[in-house]
């Protein structure tokens, strides 16, 4: 989703801004642009399309200086055009804004400001932002001042970056419900929506809360709250694997992350398996024993793949420690007003921890007054700062706007917590150190599940010209071919639904033919037998079928056209296995496709609006 740069120094500014922009362009973007200040000259680029764009035309015409900022849009209010990238341009040319977030009153400011004779240039909902400065400055030199007064009468969310030629050196950022983050280096600052932007600058950060404005100067910054006046930040080190950008060896992220997953879960793992006791345990849940087996309930609100992680725990914690679970889209939780009594423990899942459902599904929790929990990969987001407590997924750097190794990690914590809820309650010692031990187990044979790519790559061939596939697992394997087929739409653009599988008769057993596929999730289990009898019922109408099954297991095979081994491993973390030939699909038939796999189309990797 959108992106953010900005930067003053002693050092040039666009190609800082520009090397941010580009470490930003994972998030999904359709435009940039850039806005520097040079001898109280404002100068402003912006292009549709990809930042390559961008930087061509600045070699045409450059935007010199040593202050500036800089965007990456993805369109909310008008299509992506030129006239639409940011920065806008306040009334008189002298401010230039930047905006993640949406301006939900915008009509009604636009309406006013035209009425005053404001010419408009864009459909955004931004320029209302930087006409509402420009009118404020006036003749006047005090940027921080003009903006503070103006914000006010925004209603929606924002990060901003705000510059002038009055105030040459400096760059002013606020936000409200969308993350800034500032950078503290030598003798320049940056600020950035993600700090993956600046970390190559400095590794000193403070993250803005809602309702913060700063200024920064190339040797000073100032931080003010709306209500609290000034402010000194808490200053975090953020630290900074220097290959985590980097693709090393591999063609595209969403690769090099399926890969990673054999440390992926033993990053999750490490520290939390208890084998001498049977159990796990997470430092960061804030809550003791006594409170965690006082629990009657679980609810989990997350978003995408996140959701689908929490139906796997759902399942997991069902099965494990028997205790009612309800799986929230945190899109609907928000707004529903779900009773929610005091024994019910409230968790939020999230990779990037910036996602605006998942945030507004937290805060209304806690507005509830019910202590909320989040499973979270990136450190010091909106939602891990928010949540009463909580749990790091330590996946690392997540680039691929398909979220691939997040669900492994998020799979791992979610059967980790399953253990930890199920020791307390009825589950024996042994059957404990049973999953302790199959948990070990998972890295390694994830390993091997990845030496199958060539077969999975081959039955890719089998998806690539089809118009439509079905994913279908039953119980713990639902939320997986749900996982399944949400990862070949995002990024192949071929439609798939995923369904229990006994579902399928009841009304998608009509869209099998030749040309749609089945996709079972079918290792072996309890309901096996049941399974397969609905690979027959597929295969009478012979609908090509691609199988993902425990190795050896011939009945499935024999029903298969392609058949995607896993190692034969107890129910409980067949889940972990099984997503790992789906992810590979879905990539091996984009990339048969000639898709975007890391960009792909309309798609942002945190989704900061409603
Ligand atoms: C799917 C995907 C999205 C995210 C969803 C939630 O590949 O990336 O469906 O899972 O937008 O994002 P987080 O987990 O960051 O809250």
């Amino acid at each position: 989703m959108c992106g953010i740069v900005g930067y003053t120094g002693a050092h040039e500014a666009s190609p800082i801004l520009l090397a941010g922009l580009r470490r930003l362009e994972y998030r999904g973007y359709d435009s940039s642009g850039i806005a520097t200040i040079s001898d109280s000259q404002m100068i402003v680029r912006k292009k549709s399309g990809r930042v390559r764009v961008l930087e061509e035309a600045l070699v045409v015409e450059p935007a010199p200086g040593s202050c500036g900022i800089s965007h990456t849009r993805w369109a909310t209010h008008g299509p992506a055009t030129d006239r639409n990238a940011h920065p806008h341009v306040g009334h008189g040319g002298t401010v230039a804004v930047v905006h993640n977030g949406v301006i939900e009153n915008h009509s009604s400011l636009r309406k006013e400001l035209e009425a005053r004779g404001i010419v408009f240039k864009s459909q955004t909902d931004t320029e209302v932002i930087a006409h509402l400065i420009a009118v404020e400055l006036g003749d006047g030199d005090d940027l921080l001042a003009a903006v503070e007064a103006i914000l006010p009468r925004l209603e929606g969310t924002y990060g901003l970056a705000v510059v002038s030629p009055r105030c040459p050196g400096q760059v002013i950022g606020a936000r409200l419900g969308s993350p800034l983050v500032l950078g503290l280096g030598e003798g320049e600052h940056l600020i950035a929506s993600d700090p993956v932007a600046i970390l190559p600058h400095t590794s000193r950060v403070a993250f803005l809360q809602d309702g913060e404005v700063v200024r920064v100067t190339p040797h000073d910054f100032e931080i003010r709250h709306r209500e609290r006046g000034s402010i000194t930040p808490r200053i975090d080190r953020i630290d900074w694997k220097p290959d985590a950008g980097e693709l090393s060896g591999y063609d595209h992220y969403m690769q090099k992350e399926i890969h990673e997953q054999p440390d992926t879960v033993r990053d999750a793992c490490r520290g939390r398996l208890r084998k001498a006791e049977g159990t796990a345990y997470f430092g960061g849940l804030n809550m003791s024993p006594r409170q965690l087996r006082g629990i009657r309930r679980v609810v989990f609100a997350a978003c995408g793949t996140s959701w689908h992680a929490a139906l796997v725990g759902e399942y997991l914690i069902e099965r494990l420690a028997r205790l009612p679970v309800e799986v929230e889209y945190a899109s609907e939780f928000r707004y529903r007003n779900a009773p929610l009594d005091s024994r019910t423990l409230v968790f939020v899942l999230s990779q990037s921890g910036e996602t605006a459902d998942t945030l507004g599904a937290l805060r209304e929790a806690t507005r509830q007054g019910h202590p909320t929990l989040a499973i979270c990969n990136t450190v010091g987001s909106t939602i891990a700062r928010e949540a009463d407590g909580g749990i790091y997924l330590h996946a690392g750097h997540e680039v691929g706007v398909a979220s691939t190794k997040a669900f492994s990690a998020q799979v791992a914590v979610l059967t980790m917590l399953a253990l930890e809820l199920g020791r307390l309650r009825h589950l024996s010692f042994p059957d404990g150190v049973a999953v302790v031990e199959a948990l070990e187990s998972v890295p390694d044979l994830i390993a091997e599940v990845l030496k199958t790519e060539p077969i999975i790559a081959r039955a890719a061939e089998k998806l690539t010209h089809a118009q439509s596939a079905l994913y279908l697992g039953r119980d713990i394997h639902f939320p997986v071919a749900l996982e399944g087929a949400l990862k070949l739409k995002e990024i192949s653009y071929l439609h798939a639904e995923g369904y229990p599988t006994a579902e399928m008769k009841h009304g998608p057993i009509a869209l099998i033919d030749k040309q749609t596929p089945c996709v079972f999730v079918a290792p072996k289990g309890s309901l096996h037998a049941k399974t397969l009898s609905n690979v027959e019922e597929v295969r009478a109408r012979l609908g090509p079928i691609i199988s993902v099954g425990t190795e050896g297991d011939e009945s499935l095979m024999s029903l298969s056209d392609s058949f995607l081994p896993i190692p034969d491993v107890p129910e409980i973390i067949q889940p972990l296995l099984a997503v790992i030939p789906l992810q590979l699909l879905a990539y091996h038939v984009a990339r048969l496709r000639g898709c975007d796999i890391d960009k792909p189309r309309n798609l942002a990797k945190s989704v900061t609006v409603e």
